[in-house]
């Protein structure tokens, strides 16, 4: 498989859907299930973090984030029922209900410099505050890819029957050289 999905930049340019697309009409995967495709951009995450990238988003996500997206990224923290609805707040008219990072739809969707951007410069309004001046590059970058880990830990656990009935081809897949893989 080319090398191109595994390069940073196409990683934090591309959503994990455009990214399972991609995958899904390689010619060299067509033998692929697409619970394995999900699996390819499971890993493609993987390669572009590190356990430590992941435990720096983690310790900075529950001091700064956890408020308002929730411990577990489901948009329920203390704060939130305090944005939802437009209600007036000391964040003023305007603010609506902190995103949730289970939902699949909307992170699948997003790509991660989408998702940094946010991050940066803040809702305006939304009750999403600018980080921008707060993180070093970094850390936003660290917190971005924490917050996959709502997405594909998830993931993990759908269609595991399927997962391990496809294990065979998957390592079929490895040992054909692809440079996806190999922990
Ligand atoms: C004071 C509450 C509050 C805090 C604290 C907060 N957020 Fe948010 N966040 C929101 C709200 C409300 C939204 C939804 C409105 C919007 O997108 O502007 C949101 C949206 C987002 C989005 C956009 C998601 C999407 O699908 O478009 C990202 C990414 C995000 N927050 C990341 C973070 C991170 C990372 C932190 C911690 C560094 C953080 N937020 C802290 C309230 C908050």
């Amino acid at each position: 498989m080319a090398g191109e999905y595994l390069t940073r930049d196409y990683y934090r340019r591309t959503s994990p859907a455009e990214t399972w697309n991609a995958l899904r009409t390689n010619a060299v995967l067509t033998d692929l299930t697409d619970t394995a495709i999900w699996d390819l951009v499971a890993r493609i995450w993987e390669q572009n973090t590190t356990p430590e990238k992941l435990r720096e988003g983690e310790r900075l996500y529950q001091a700064n984030c956890a408020a308002c997206h929730g411990e577990t990224g489901r948009g329920d923290g203390v704060m939130a029922s305090a944005l939802a609805g437009d209600s007036l707040t000391e964040f003023g008219h305007g603010t609506t209900s902190p995103a949730d990072f289970g939902n699949e739809v909307r992170m699948l969707g997003a790509s991660p410099a989408l998702l940094q951007g946010k991050i940066l410069r803040g809702g305006m309004g939304t009750g999403m505050p600018y980080f921008g001046p707060i993180f070093m590059e970094d850390q936003t970058w660290a917190l971005v890819d924490y917050l996959w880990t709502f997405q594909f830990d998830r993931g993990a656990s759908v269609g595991k029957a399927e997962r391990s009935a496809e294990r065979s081809q998957g390592s079929r897949f490895r040992s054909e050289g692809a440079e996806v893989g190999g922990r």
